[in-house]
């Protein structure tokens, strides 16, 4: 059985991959913006062992998630899942791009990272000179092509770990509307395979799921000199060094 952290727990998809993952027996500890939220997430995955809480829009509230978490012990898995769409682009960046960095150098080194991209990404650009502003243009389709060139960087620079990102399918949860076509279900199989299963084609890295089917990504989250000005942006806003 596995230990699983789940970022953004107390609804939609990271609930559902939370409530399957902690039926099937494994440790889930869930992660809430505030400790209402937290006692919420308790309640709908009442199976889970511990739930964190800390806005993941604030840096030092993001740093402490991780330092709870490593005072947790030791993780099989993370899913970063907590994410925003339908708001200010500063919230947007702090949310779905400097969120998962800073959990990714701070929390002890689980052996597997999956990281939810959307397809949406693939009408996104780097606009990595827009990083540090204070009124950022960075929009949600730039922030899943941000984590998707986090996850690749990870793959690359840590080959000890298998990091890979899902595009989710669009769904119906509060992200995605009531009307969004997609089957529920499946959008939280794909994070939860690969997060535990041990079957071969789910012990990879580097690469990007729908369905649990590889997809073809946007080349410029695999261009290594991207990733690296990625990287090196994310260190001066937050001060943390990626590990390398
Ligand atoms: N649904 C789709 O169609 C779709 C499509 C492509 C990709 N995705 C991606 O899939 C992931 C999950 O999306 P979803 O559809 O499950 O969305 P959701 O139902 O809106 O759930 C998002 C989760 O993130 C949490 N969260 C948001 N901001 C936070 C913050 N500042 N601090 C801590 N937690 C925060 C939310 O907490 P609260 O419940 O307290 O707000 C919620 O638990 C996201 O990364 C999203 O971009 C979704």
């Amino acid at each position: 059985m596995a230990r699983v952290l789940i970022t953004g727990s107390a609804d939609g998809l990271g609930q559902l991959a939370a409530k399957s993952l902690a039926d099937q027996g494994h440790q889930v500890v869930l992660h809430a913006r505030n400790s209402e939220r937290a006692r919420y997430a308790k309640q709908k995955v009442p199976g889970a062992e511990h739930v964190i809480s800390g806005d993941l829009s604030d840096i030092d509230e993001t740093k402490n998630v991780a330092y709870e978490a490593n005072a947790l012990g030791q993780f099989d898995a993370v899913i970063h899942n907590a994410g925003v769409y339908q708001s200010p682009a500063k919230e947007i960046l702090g949310v779905n791009t400097i969120a998962p960095y800073i959990l990714s150098c701070l929390i002890q080194k689980p052996r597997r990272l999956i990281y939810l991209s959307s397809s949406m990404h693939l009408q996104g650009r780097p606009n990595l000179e827009n990083f540090d502003k204070d009124m950022p243009r960075i929009s949600y389709s730039d922030s899943k092509l941000h984590v998707l060139m986090l996850c690749m960087a990870v793959a690359r620079k840590w080959p000890d770990v298998y990091a890979n990102a899902v595009d989710p399918g669009w769904v119906p949860t509060k992200m995605g509307g009531q009307g969004a076509p997609d089957d529920l279900q499946k959008g939280y199989e794909t994070q939860t395979w690969l997060a535990v299963s041990n079957d071969r084609s789910a012990q990879v890295s580097g690469r990007y799921f729908y369905h649990r089917t590889e997809r073809r990504y946007n080349l410029r989250a695999g261009d290594v000199v991207l990733q690296d000005r990625f990287l090196s942006l994310c260190k001066d806003l937050t001060s943390i060094p990626f590990p390398e």
